[in-house]
């Protein structure tokens, strides 16, 4: 299983289901059990028609220390579970609904790891487990490229599968906005239209995402907006050029891409305008998060004294608004709330990287842009956590999912697609690298709200892409995120990995087929 349980013992004999295999749980559970019942179809195609075999209900877990961090819903949630399986069949057991889903989740894997023309043996044993930080995410860069709502559906589903437990949505940059905001019509009538290059642009309607945060809440995942901001907005600046700079400078990146060096500027009424009318469409939209992400990330061309004027009002605004303040780690150079969480993505050295002759060099233009923004990153951790705010640990090097993968694909047809996906600048990363490393590595636990992956979509052109670099490495930010291992045996966690390629297969979702994996 991936993640590892905190606790096993294992036990004697075993249980096997079949298809005459059913779920019996108390009507109070009733929406896990039938979740659990279509996710065993979708997962192994094995329609579980019975009604006795797996007993879920509700009762206290002992044995595994409770989550720490914070939790994108602001709720408190006990997510732990216990799982046994005897001879005489299934029992799942937790405090919560929650928890009973994260448990019917490893009981997901355990089938499809063991399943053989129709029927799965279960080794006897029994497990207690619950995860080690509470904010287990994934930011997907639904702008690059845009992702619509079916895919966005199978990526939460991927989420799920793996106990990650928020889709970030990082909803506006540069080359399109995706949410609408009907004060604003031209966000989306003109902001959306477009991507990168000639990719088609679109924008999710609002019933769209109503049903996108629903799917996601009956998955226990919930879906955090990011509206980037006071950079990344020349998507804005298309719609309404008024709020834009006077004369717009872009630097073009040689790969047929822009980075644009415009901003919101807070000096001016006109922004504040905007922003509350952002805020005010967007808030609704994301019932389910306790916490809006601004972005603030890269304002390039902007003076530190501005950026930290436009991060302080706009955290105002959304604190107003009843929700907490989320923002890539630059904002952390602004004055912060302790309740304010700061996301920690530049872990490049470049002081490092210039004496490193194998480091990756970075367009000749951006140099010196990227020289100082790499400088000041340095002190955004340290003057986060002064300020008494929790990190979310992404750091490049190890959770930027859009570096291009080291490992060789077994299926030729997936070579082409491997050299062109990731951006270069980062380095290729293999698996075994993706999973040598821990949280405690960049700051102690106590100071973790959360772990999450991010994809950015710059080489990224379709769904089939976006899948074969989230695959197989999410299940390694599971691993890192739930599990209290603090260091993972690559071949130990390469034999679990293999395990999970029948589920991946039968759901046609796309995954690199490493030659390092023995996969199933
Ligand atoms: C980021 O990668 N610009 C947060």
């Amino acid at each position: 299983m991936i993640p590892a349980p905190a606790t096993t013992t294992p036990g004697e004999g075993t249980y096997t289901l079949t298809s005459t295999t059913g779920i019996s749980a108390p009507p109070e559970l009733a929406g896990p059990a039938a979740r659990f019942v279509e996710a065993v179809q979708a997962d192994t195609g094995l329609t579980l028609t019975g009604s006795s075999g797996i007993i879920i209900e509700l009762a206290p877990v002992d044995g595994v220390p409770p989550a720490t961090g914070l939790r994108a819903d602001g709720a408190e949630m006990d997510e732990r579970y216990g799982v046994d399986v005897s001879a005489g069949g299934v029992r799942v057991w937790a405090a919560t609904a929650e928890g009973i889903h994260r448990g019917l989740t490893s009981v997901r894997q355990l089938i499809s790891a063991h399943l053989q023309d129709g029927t799965a043996v279960l080794p006897a044993g029994s497990f207690v487990d619950g995860p080690r930080f509470a904010w287990r995410g994934l930011s997907l860069d639904v702008v690059r490229t845009f992702h619509g709502p079916d895919e966005v559906r199978r990526v939460i589903d991927m989420l799920d599968l793996y106990k990650l437990n928020v889709l970030h949505l990082h909803l506006t940059d540069d080359q399109g906005w995706r949410v609408e905001v009907p004060s604003r019509p031209a966000l989306t009538e003109v902001g959306a239209t477009g991507a990168i290059g000639d990719r088609p642009g679109g924008y999710y309607t609002q019933d769209e995402l109503a049903d996108l945060v629903a799917y996601a809440a009956d998955r226990y995942v919930t879906v955090v907006p990011e509206i980037d901001m006071p950079g990344h907005t020349a998507a804005v600046f298309k719609a309404y050029p008024e709020l834009g700079p006077a004369d717009p400078k872009t630097v073009e990146l040689g790969n047929g891409d822009q980075l644009h060096l415009g901003t919101l500027d807070p000096a001016r009424d006109e922004t504040w305008t905007f922003v509350e009318d952002v805020l005010d469409a967007v808030i609704p939209q994301f019932p389910t998060s306790e916490y809006v992400h601004i972005g603030g990330d890269e304002t390039w061309g902007m003076s530190d004294e501005d950026h930290a004027a436009f991060v302080e009002k706009a955290s105002t605004l959304v604190r107003e608004r009843g929700k907490r303040v989320v923002g890539w780690q630059e904002i952390a150079r602004a004055k912060l709330d302790p309740a304010d969480v700061v996301q920690y993505w530049l872990d490049l050295d470049i002081d490092a990287m210039a004496d490193n002759p194998d480091a990756p060099t970075p367009p000749e233009e951006l140099l010196p842009v990227l020289v100082e923004a790499l400088r000041k990153a340095k002190h955004d951790a340290p003057k986060a956590l002064d300020q008494g705010a929790k990190l979310i640990v992404s750091p490049v090097t190890w959770l930027y999912f859009d570096r291009p993968h080291a490992d060789t694909s077994a299926d030729p047809g997936q070579e082409q697609a491997r050299e062109r996906l990731g951006l270069e600048f980062y380095g290729a990363a293999s698996l075994e690298h993706g999973i040598s490393w821990d949280p405690s590595d960049i700051v102690t636990p106590d100071r973790i709200a959360g772990v999450e992956a991010a994809i950015w979509c710059e080489t990224i052109t379709n769904a089939d892409d976006l899948e074969l670099l989230l695959l197989p490495r999410l299940p390694g930010l599971a691993e890192k995120a739930w599990s209290h291992r603090t260091t993972t045996s690559w071949p130990e966690y390469a034999t679990r990995l293999a395990e999970q390629s029948p589920a991946w297969r039968t759901r046609a979702w796309t995954w690199l087929q490493s030659t390092e994996v023995n996969w199933r």
